[in-house]
C-alpha cells in the first residue's frame, strides 16, 4: 500500500520497521488522513512475521504538534461523534509488536498522546513535551489526562494539563516519561540500536511480555498477575523457549524464529 502522510521503511533493519509520519510543513500535524494511514500500516507489519521491531518518527524539527487543529476547527460535537476520528488511536493501543518512538522537536498534544502509546521512548535533548490543548479551548482527548498522569503523577500532569506548559527531554526523562535522552543527532540511531537488539530476542516472548506490562494499566494486581503467570506457561509452547534454554546451557548465543 502506499502512503501520502507516513514513510514506512519495512527493513529499515533485518526484522525492523521504520514508520516516518511525513507532513513536514505543518510539523506532522496529525490529520485524519495520517491517523488512518498509520493504523492501517501498523496492522499490516503486526502480521509480518519479517517483523519484530517497529520504530515510529517524525524528524529534527516535530514528532508531531498534535491534532490538525484546521481540520477540527469548524467541527460540531456531532461531527466529532460521526467522525470518531479518535477511535484509530485504539487500533495504534493494539498493535502487539513493540514500537519505540524517536521524538525530536515539538511533541504536543496528539503528538505526545501517540508517543505515549508506544512502548520505549528515545528523545533528542531538543524534545520539547505538552499537552497544549488548553490553550485552544479544549483538553486532551486521546490518553493526555489518563496515560500521562499515570507516568508522571498528578502533580505534572495537572500542570501540564492545565497549563500547556511544555517540558524539556531532561524534564521528561526525570519524570519517566521516557527511556533516554540523547543528542538530537543520535536520538533515531539509539532508537535503531535499541530495536535491533529487542529483534534478537524472541518474537513470541516479547508479545507477550509487552502484553502483560500493558494490563498492569487495566486491571487490579491479582489480575494482572494472573495474565503475567498464563503468558510465562504459554512461552512454553514456543520453539524459542526451549531454543533459549538449550543455547544458556551450552553456553551459545540463541537463535531464535519466532516459532
Ligand atoms: C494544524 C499545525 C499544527 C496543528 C502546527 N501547524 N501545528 N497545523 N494543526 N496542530 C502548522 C502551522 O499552522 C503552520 O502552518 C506550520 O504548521 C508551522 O507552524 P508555526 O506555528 O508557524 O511554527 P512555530 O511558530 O515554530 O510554532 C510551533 C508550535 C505551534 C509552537 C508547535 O505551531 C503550535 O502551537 N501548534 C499547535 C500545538 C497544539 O496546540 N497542539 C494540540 C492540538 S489539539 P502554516 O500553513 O500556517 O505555515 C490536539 C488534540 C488531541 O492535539 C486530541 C486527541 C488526538
Amino acid at each position: 500500500m502506499t502512503y501520502e502522510f507516513i514513510t514506512v521503511n519495512p527493513q529499515a533493519q533485518k526484522f525492523v520497521t521504520l514508520i516516518q509520519l511525513n507532513r513536514p510543513g505543518e510539523l506532522n500535524a496529525l490529520n485524519r488522513q495520517l491517523m488512518t494511514e498509520l493504523s492501517s500500516a501498523l496492522r499490516e507489519l503486526d502480521a509480518d512475521e519479517q517483523v519484530r521491531v517497529i520504530v515510529l518518527t517524525g524528524n529534527e524539527k516535530a514528532f508531531a504538534a498534535g491534532a490538525d487543529i484546521k481540520e477540527m476547527a469548524d467541527a460540531t460535537a456531532i461531527d466529532m461523534v460521526n467522525r470518531d476520528q479518535f477511535a484509530t488511536w485504539d487500533l495504534i493501543r493494539k498493535t502487539k509488536k513493540p514500537i519505540i518512538a524517536a521524538v525530536s522537536g515539538f511533541v504536543l498534544g496528539g503528538g505526545c498522546e501517540l508517543m505515549m502509546n508506544c512502548d520505549l521512548i528515545v528523545a533528542s535533548e531538543t524534545a520539547r513535551i505538552g499537552q497544549p490543548e488548553i490553550k485552544i479551548g479544549v483538553m486532551p482527548g486521546a490518553g493526555g489526562t489518563q496515560r500521562l498522569t499515570r507516568s508522571v503523577g498528578k502533580a505534572l500532569a495537572m500542570e501540564m494539563v492545565l497549563t500547556g506548559r511544555f517540558i524539556t527531554a531532561e524534564e521528561a526523562l526525570r519524570a519517566g516519561l521516557v527511556n533516554r535522552v540523547v543528542p538530537v543527532e543520535f536520538y533515531l540511531k539509539e532508537a535503531l540500536m535499541w530495536a535491533q537488539e529487542i529483534a534478537q530476542l524472541s518474537p513470541v516472548a516479547v508479545k507477550l511480555a509487552k502484553e502483560a506490562v500493558l494490563q498492569a494499566f487495566n486491571t487490579s494486581l491479582d489480575e494482572g498477575l494472573l495474565l503475567e503467570r498464563k503468558n510465562f506457561y504459554l512461552c512454553f509452547a514456543s520453539e524459542d523457549q526451549k531454543e533459549g534454554m538449550k543455547a544458556f546451557v551450552e553456553k551459545r548465543k540463541p537463535e531464535f524464529t519466532g516459532k
